[in-house]
């Protein structure tokens, strides 16, 4: 890995083994990319990759010159106004009214590691060695403003991380009015842009299409990154597959309204950006004040789509993802919610958790319905103190007695939110977010509290941690149930309204920080209605995510697939449900709903004691396959096999690092009269090594056999007869 600069090409070339990424000083000393893409062999200079010329209608630089136009030239953070028509990075209104800006080369820092960023989540290294960051620092002199774009290209992975930060010192205050984290020009479009899709329960649902010229983007104005879009954009070849191939990927670390966008223009090159989303965003500055955007982690691979994939679950899970909890296997755990609702007293929940022990479950989760009036979802959000009338010995008492059973004990919380029936409101009702005057509208009866207040989130951090200091509590549910409306915070001025939905990110994050800090050994898990916020922000704080709130087995196959394409199987919430199903009605074998959810943070969601026998000794034995296999399934390398988007299949695989097993879950969806045979091609073994399959010792086969040849897939292998959602898993040990 090196970060090379030449003075006399004005060239940066940032590389490791896999990826070049080529910066120049162009000649009216803004930024231009000449190369992003697999390693090139270093050299002085690429000027050659600069495209110029004459066309018409194109406005230049440089007097007399009808060569050097911004239209032609691939940027690093372009600006809009001067002789670049496309959309730009970033906008800047100033006083007079302009919005033309000119940042000039100034400097740069090249340096080892990583820096934090400050108040936001970000990749990171464990030792300066993993990485390396430049820093190239612009100048407008007319507004007396820097801009400092950080790159940081990690030694042994294929990514480098993004973010721009603005530091205004001039006396005439500015305002941001877009400041995107990253911007990136490609010089041609043939690619498919890749994005995940979808709305609640339909979570992350892959969709592809062919880049056109104009502008396609994926967004949220939701106040959070959604469970409509995710903050994630690839391009990829049109010939590229999940395992061969060029794609590029981009991720934003952030959890609030964002904007991706890939801008073809009339000459067919493509600019991709990211970044937090312009409307609702409105950011002065004053003299000496700063504004530092999210980073953006791009991805580059040569080896198709779970290529890309396999280094963002690597980076992710051991470079993102902070804490006690990210490098241990997560408990199986059993959650109320599906079997209860709001319904339920000590009684019933000891019955539950004692079940569930009996099965080998580590951990009891009491979800929603535990604290202030709250018997439905009408009131009590924001009470964060026991409802003694369905626990009378309190969360301690109730924590304690799940302790002495034998299990650990999870709590639920929404601390984001308030009803107006509750204690909270009456006391503090200028604390939502809501206009003046205007009508606050309700998502299931609730209201956003203020999280760019301080005070609002110092008073919700006493709240919790008074409740997590007295109880035992080893796991914390963070749910987040609404989306942002009549956004406006009553204590700021006219001027700073357009910092509120990013301040209020600021302040979710600053809470889960004093949290996770204060009690390093719980396991945060987030959730938002079930996979409304499951994006890279939230994992630097909770290590695994509630996937979604649909538990049904065959739905799930997507919703997970979908996921895998960023984030780690360690951070998907993946339970077993009853049936017929909550969401969707399906009834599905209890074999299959644990198959799909193995491939995750793996669970349960269903009161055992309504199963028969039969079911629960097949509940005992999933608990003891998934203990024994979580290590390489949480941890080893993921790769998806076959698409349920495409196929009445679905198949994916976990290999250990070093080869010497894997798990590969087999799914048939419908069935199909007089079928003809299947096989399933593995991947990622080693050639030469002997596997045996579930434990038959008698026959071992080699690694190329189970990948070039398949498993021939035997119809009365499957559970349920090879039926409907019939599946398999094979585990595959080295001989
Ligand atoms: C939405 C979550 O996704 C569910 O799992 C559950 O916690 C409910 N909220 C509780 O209100």
């Amino acid at each position: 890995m090196a970060i090379k600069y030449s003075e006399k090409s004005r060239e940066f070339h940032l590389y490791n083994k896999e990826i070049s990424y080529i910066i120049k000083i162009l000649d009216n000393n803004q930024l231009g990319n000449l190369y992003y893409g697999k390693r090139i062999h270093h050299k002085e200079s690429f000027s050659y990759l600069l495209e110029g010329g004459m066309r018409p209608l194109a406005a230049y630089v440089f007097e007399g010159d009808t060569n050097f136009s911004l239209q032609h030239t691939r940027q690093e953070y372009p600006s809009y106004g001067t002789t670049d028509f496309r959309y730009p990075a970033f906008e800047i209104k100033q006083k007079n009214g302009s919005k033309i800006t000119c940042f000039e080369f100034e400097a740069y820092n090249i340096f080892k590691g990583k820096k934090k960023l400050e108040k936001l989540p970000a990749t990171y290294v464990e030792n300066e060695i993993e990485a390396q960051t430049l820093e190239i620092i612009l100048y407008d002199k007319l507004i007396k403003t820097r801009l400092v774009l950080s790159y940081t290209i990690y030694k042994d992975l294929p990514v480098i991380a993004r973010n721009a930060k603005f530091l205004h010192e001039g006396k005439e205050e500015i305002v941001l009015t877009k400041a995107m984290s990253c911007s990136l020009d490609l010089p041609d479009y043939d690619y498919e842009m890749v994005h995940l899709a979808g709305a609640w329960s339909r979570e992350r649902h892959v969709k592809i299409k062919s880049l056109e010229q104009g502008v396609q983007s994926i967004y949220s104005l939701r106040g959070t990154s959604s469970a409509e879009h995710n903050p994630f954009i690839a391009l990829k070849r049109p010939n590229t597959t999940e395992f061969e191939g060029e794609v590029y990927g981009l991720s934003l670390v952030y959890s609030g309204n964002f904007l991706g966008e890939v801008l073809v223009d009339t000459h067919g090159t493509s600019r991709i950006m990211l970044g937090i989303h312009p409307n609702m965003f409105e950011w002065r500055l004053k003299e000496n004040e700063r504004f530092q955007t999210p980073e953006v982690v791009m991805v580059y691979s040569d080896k198709g789509l779970n290529g890309m994939s396999q280094v963002y679950h690597k980076l992710y899970r051991s470079r993102l993802a902070r804490g006690f909890w990210r490098d241990k296997v997560r408990p199986i755990l059993i959650n109320n919610w599906e079997a209860t609702s709001f319904d339920f007293n000590e009684e019933r929940i000891l019955k539950i958790a004692k079940a569930a022990k009996d099965l080998g479950i580590e951990l009891f989760v009491l979800d929603d319905g535990w604290f202030g009036e709250r018997n439905n979802d009408k009131a009590g959000l924001g009470d964060w103190y026991v409802n003694t009338k369905k626990l009378p010995a309190g969360i301690v008492g109730l924590s304690k007695k799940i302790e002495e059973i034998g299990m650990k004990f999870g709590l639920w919380f929404e601390p984001e939110m308030v009803n107006k029936d509750s204690k909270l409101y009456r006391s503090h009702p200028d604390w939502i977010i809501h206009t003046p005057n205007r009508t606050a509208s309700h998502c299931r009866n609730q209201y956003i509290l203020d999280f760019s207040r301080k005070e609002v989130i110092d008073y919700i951090y006493e709240a919790m941690s008074k409740v997590l200091r007295e109880a035992s509590i080893s796991y914390v549910k963070w749910d987040m149930n609404r989306y942002m409306t009549e956004c406006y915070s009553v204590v700021k001025i006219a001027e700073n309204q357009g910092k509120v939905m990013h301040e209020y990110i600021l302040g979710v994050y600053s809470l889960y920080e004093k949290l996770t800090s204060e009690f390093p050994y719980i396991l945060f898990e987030s959730c938002s209605s079930g996979g409304a916020r499951f994006d890279p922000g939230i994992l630097y704080y909770a290590p695994q995510g509630w996937t979604s709130d649909n538990t049904d087995a065959v739905e799930r196959m997507k919703i997970q697939y979908g996921t895998s394409f960023v984030y780690p199987i360690s951070s998907m919430g993946a339970h077993v449900s009853e049936v017929p199903n909550q969401q969707v009605f399906r009834t599905t074998p209890l074999e299959t709903r644990a198959k799909v959810a193995y491939f995750g943070a793996f669970g349960y969601e269903l009161d055992l004691n309504n199963l028969s026998k039969k079911e629960r000794e097949i509940v005992k034995r999933q608990v003891e396959f998934m203990k024994a296999k979580r290590e390489l399934i949480q941890k080893g390398i993921f790769y998806r096999l076959v698409s349920p988007f495409e196929n009445n299949i679905n198949s994916w695989m976990v290999v250990a690092e070093d080869k010497s097993e894997a798990v590969v879950g087999y799914y048939k969806i419908l069935n199909t009269a007089n079928d003809g045979f299947k096989r399933i091609k593995l991947q990622g073994l080693d050639s030469n090594k002997k596997y045996y399959i579930n434990e038959d010792k008698q026959n071992a086969f080699f690694g190329d056999e189970l990948m070039f040849a398949g498993i021939p897939v035997k119809q009365e292998e499957l559970c349920n007869n090879g039926g409907d959602f019939s599946s398999i898993i094979y585990y595959l040990k080295e001989e």
